[in-house]
């Protein structure tokens, strides 16, 4: 097949993660005769830099156009100023929106031959396997009004959590979907006891439930539910919850697979292009070395492969590849190893 593939490949470590992923991706093309053209834009820090706009017009139009867009990491410390009028995060932000990608699979799985390296004891890891479906197109993220005034003489600053029905709706019928193929279970994570958007999120969590009377549900609240993933992770399967709960419980829960770098991402929308990005961040402390683990990205084209271009085939021959090249006991530094990340990229295609 021929698919046009956008590379976003951002800021600090995102570059040199995204070129090995690439390579990866070439492998898979080679092996099983397919034809993928890359274009690569700038986005996020660099992309302000160069342009004075963390996303431009022209990017977002052409990652739209695509069949499915391939990300890094954007921000850094050059960018921080709270004050500034643009940051690399909302390019970020207003990507996902400019692509309609309201479900973010964020899937934790501990292998086994790194279950030393998280700080969880073992018992607590074994047989972990969770997909956690952040909604990321609403919520907090996105409510107005949101910005600052003043009041009473004082600074006010204001964000709105604010939910439509059907936002919650649509990804919570994706959760239950994706539940099917899996241990039939959905924890629906929310904060009912004292948010209305919650109440909302439950009553709507629990008509879609009952098109699926297969599927087991049952509803956490969120501080519970950061509890759970670190005594009990293991009686979880599909987690689904709105925005920032989901940023805030996928850093948790990557502690789990031992490394953040390990872990990938796919964001969806009803239809058009998914976003693919690995879920930790740009790492500026150690940007530019070649050290960084390319995991979590070349597991993200995994899941490119298979949601956006149904290559489910190919889809496996990654994820496979990684999972011996990590029983093998290839590391980079994250890992306790030595390996750059050029070195792990070749593990793992030699594999493919
Ligand atoms: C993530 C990140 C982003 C988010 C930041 C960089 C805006 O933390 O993808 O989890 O909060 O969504
Ligand atoms: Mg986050």
């Amino acid at each position: 097949m021929q698919a046009n593939i956008v590379l976003l490949p951002g800021d600090g470590i995102g570059p040199e993660i995204v070129s090995e992923a690439v390579r990866v991706l070439g492998a898979v093309s080679d092996k099983y005769g397919h034809t993928f053209s890359f274009t690569e834009h700038l986005m996020g820090g660099c992309s302000i830099d160069k342009y004075g706009s963390s996303l431009t017009d022209e990017t977002l139009a052409d990652c739209q156009a695509s069949d499915a867009v391939l990300l890094g990491a954007v921000g850094g410390p050059k960018w921080d100023d709270p004050m500034a009028k643009d940051r690399p995060e909302r390019g970020l932000l207003a990507l996902r929106k400019g692509l309609g990608v309201f479900a973010n699979l964020r899937p934790v799985k501990v292998h086994p031959a790194l279950i030393d390296s998280s700080p969880l004891k073992p018992e607590k890891l074994k047989g972990v396997d969770i997909l956690v479906i952040r909604e990321l197109t609403g919520g907090l993220y996105f409510g107005w009004p949101k910005g600052r005034d003043s009041k009473d003489g004082r600074m006010r600053a204001v964000d709105t959590l604010e939910y439509y029905d059907y936002e919650i709706r649509r990804v919570i019928e994706l959760a239950f979907r994706l539940a099917l193929g899996r241990k039939k279970k959905v924890t629906s994570v929310d904060k009912a006891n004292v948010l209305e958007t919650s109440r909302l999120w439950r009553q709507i969590a629990v008509q879609v439930g009952s098109d699926y009377p297969s599927v087991a549900l049952e509803h956490v609240l969120v501080d519970t539910a950061s509890m759970r993933l670190i005594t009990g992770p293991v009686h979880m399967d599909v987690v689904v919850t709105e925005n920032m709960f989901g940023d805030i419980l996928t850093d948790e829960a990557s502690v789990l697979a031992g490394s953040m770098g390990m872990l990938p991402s796919a964001s969806l929308g009803a239809s058009g292009p998914g976003l693919y990005e690995p879920i930790h961040g740009s790492a500026p402390d150690i940007a530019g070395k070649g050290i960084a683990n390319p995991i979590g990205t070349i597991l993200s084209c995994a899941m490119l492969l298979r949601h956006s271009l149904q290559l489910e085939k190919e889809a496996e021959a990654i994820e496979q590849a990684v999972d011996e090249t990590i029983t093998f006991g290839a590391r980079t530094g994250d890992l306790g190893g030595k390996l750059s990340t050029r070195q792990m990229a070749d593990e793992i295609i030699t594999r493919i």
